[in-house]
């Protein structure tokens, strides 16, 4: 087999600004005429190959022809489709409070007379489409196929869904542009597999994705290609590459971002190993990174978790009577394996659970259960926060990062150790785990509790979407910018109903 190709960042120019997608119309590059007017043409019962003729003659015209919806679109164009059809779609596509926005909805009537005429004419009333009052909304999501809010927080999704081998391609793709630093790319991305995720079945065909929103021209092309072949080019090249092999291996060291990772790949450190023979600096947690390299890329399971609950429960009842453990991230939204495991610590007086990490600290180390910690202190003050500085997404809580060494009491029942090669070194009677410790004031205990169950995407767009709703959500609080006060809450169902959603459990959050 050739070697695979070098790659990192260039690859992720999108092939059609390379110049592949050239439209059907023939070989010259078509300029465009007319480029205030975006026509989007709806594939829903036009279907994909009318939809492509189309296309290709208007480009020919000189036409501007958008191949996915964007806000850039000024004029969707569909056929066969009521006008309450298209708005129903057209507020799939768009963030809530954006869907009055002056998009002309019109029929194919406009579409063929502008073809003959040679430029965009006129819109008259008959080549609009009727959208009645509230019509959209009446005609419900059997409407149109796909309804699907834009917002991650607007929709459940579940753990376990049907479209894994494009997931796993998009996440890998979103995983490279992080190792880019292209932040954007890579959020477009993980949108992406997270709609794929929400979806009730497989996709099988194209066709099935019409009006779902988020799928981009890159994504749609990416999942074009696995449909049809089986796996994606760019994904495999991307996989097998250098840059995102080495990259993945030192971002997997505890302490590592993705700067740092890129400046040892600058000078030639490839794998953690690396880095014990070089010259380069560790800080401290880095240091336990690499020395616990092996047990922290094993997953954590919930048996584990558990395990650790328990030890957090007694450690905590030891030094304050009352206080109150809860599990979250990944394995409160059921996940059976995780990267590290979450705890909120919290006491039912607010007040009394300050200054608790330091001696939960000293509990455990007394006992020889950490391998490593880092306690922050809590940096949070309200008045100072709100409404003065704007408000920033970094948790203030007191915290601790810590590494617990995890007795295996169990490990002799179910692996007899091996004779040999594999040593009781190779196997020790202990595994090293990543634990998150958070201390939260109970008055802030369910926006940290949602803040800290996740996924990642669903707060990014819980934020994004209380933003868009004139209010600052963190995992301290609600502010509301316009009444300038805070909304309080002492349930995640209540902050669900004050940013006007419906409520998720954390079962339906793995977006
Ligand atoms: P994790 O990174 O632990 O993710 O953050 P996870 O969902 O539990 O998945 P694993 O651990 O990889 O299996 C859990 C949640 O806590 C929030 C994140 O937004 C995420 O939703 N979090 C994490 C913060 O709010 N602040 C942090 O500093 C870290
Ligand atoms: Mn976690």
């Amino acid at each position: 087999a050739p070697p695979p190709q070098q790659l990192s960042c260039p690859l992720m120019i999108p092939a059609k600004r390379r110049k592949l997608g050239a439209p059907a119309a023939g070989p010259v590059a078509d300029v465009i005429r007319f480029p205030h007017v975006a026509v989007f043409l709806l594939e829903k019962r036009m279907g994909a190959s009318r939809r492509a003729f189309l296309t290709g003659l208007a480009r020919s015209k000189g036409f501007r022809l958008e191949d996915s919806y964007s806000p850039a679109v000024t004029h969707v164009v569909s056929e066969k489709n009521s006008g309450d059809e298209v708005q129903a779609w057209l507020e799939t596509q768009t963030p809530a409070g954006d869907a009055d926005r002056s998009v002309h909805l019109l029929n194919m009537t406009w579409f063929t007379e502008s073809m003959a005429a040679g430029h965009p004419v006129k819109i008259e009333s008959r080549h609009r489409l009727q959208v009645t009052e509230g019509g959209a909304a009446k005609s419900g999501p059997s409407a149109v196929t796909n309804t699907m809010g834009a917002y991650a927080c607007q929709r459940k999704t579940p753990l376990e869904h049907h479209n894994a081998v494009l997931t796993d391609a998009l996440l890998l793709l979103a995983e490279n542009a992080d190792f880019c630093t292209n932040e954007g790319r890579s959020v477009a991305f993980k949108r992406a597999a997270s709609v794929l995720k929400a979806l009730p079945g497989p996709v099988r065909r194209m066709e099935e994705l019409q009006g779902l929103p988020c799928l981009g021209e890159h994504c749609q092309r990416v999942i074009k290609e696995i449909l049809e072949h089986g796996a994606s080019s760019e994904v495999e090249m991307t996989r097998h590459s250098e840059h995102y092999q080495a990259m993945k291996a030192l971002t997997g060291i505890f302490g590592v971002g993705v700067k740092t990772a890129e400046q040892w790949h600058r000078a030639g450190i490839r794998h953690p190993a690396d880095l014990v023979s070089s010259e380069h600096k560790l800080n401290r947690a880095q240091r336990a990174g690499v020395e616990y390299y092996e047990h922290l890329r094993v997953p954590v399971t919930k048996a584990e978790a558990d395990r650790i609950g328990e030890i957090v429960k007694r450690a905590v009842d030891a030094v304050l009577l009352g206080a109150e453990i809860t599990l979250t991230g990944g394995f409160r939204r059921g996940k059976q394996t995780g990267h590290d495991v979450d705890f909120l610590i919290t006491h039912p007086d607010e007040g009394r659970e300050e200054g608790l990490l330091p001696k939960v600290v000293s509990w455990l180390e007394a006992r020889d259960l950490l391998l490593y910690q880092k306690t922050n202190k809590n940096s949070y003050l309200e008045a100072k926060e709100w409404p003065a500085r704007p408000p920033s997404n970094m948790d203030r809580f007191e915290r601790c990062f810590s590494i617990f060494k995890l007795q295996r009491p169990w490990a002799a029942l179910e692996e007899p150790p091996q004779s040999g090669e594999r040593g009781a070194a190779e196997t020790p009677g202990w595994k090293a785990v990543r634990v998150d410790l958070v201390v939260t004031p109970v008055s802030q205990f369910a926006f940290a509790l949602l803040g800290w169950t996740g996924s990642q995407l669903f707060e990014r767009d819980l934020r994004r979407w209380a933003g868009q709703k004139g209010m600052s959500l963190s995992s301290h609080a609600l502010y509301d910018c316009e009444q300038k006060r805070y909304l309080r809450a002492t349930s995640e169902e209540e902050i669900f109903a004050h940013l006007g959603l419906e409520y998720i459990p954390p079962g339906e959050r793995n977006a």
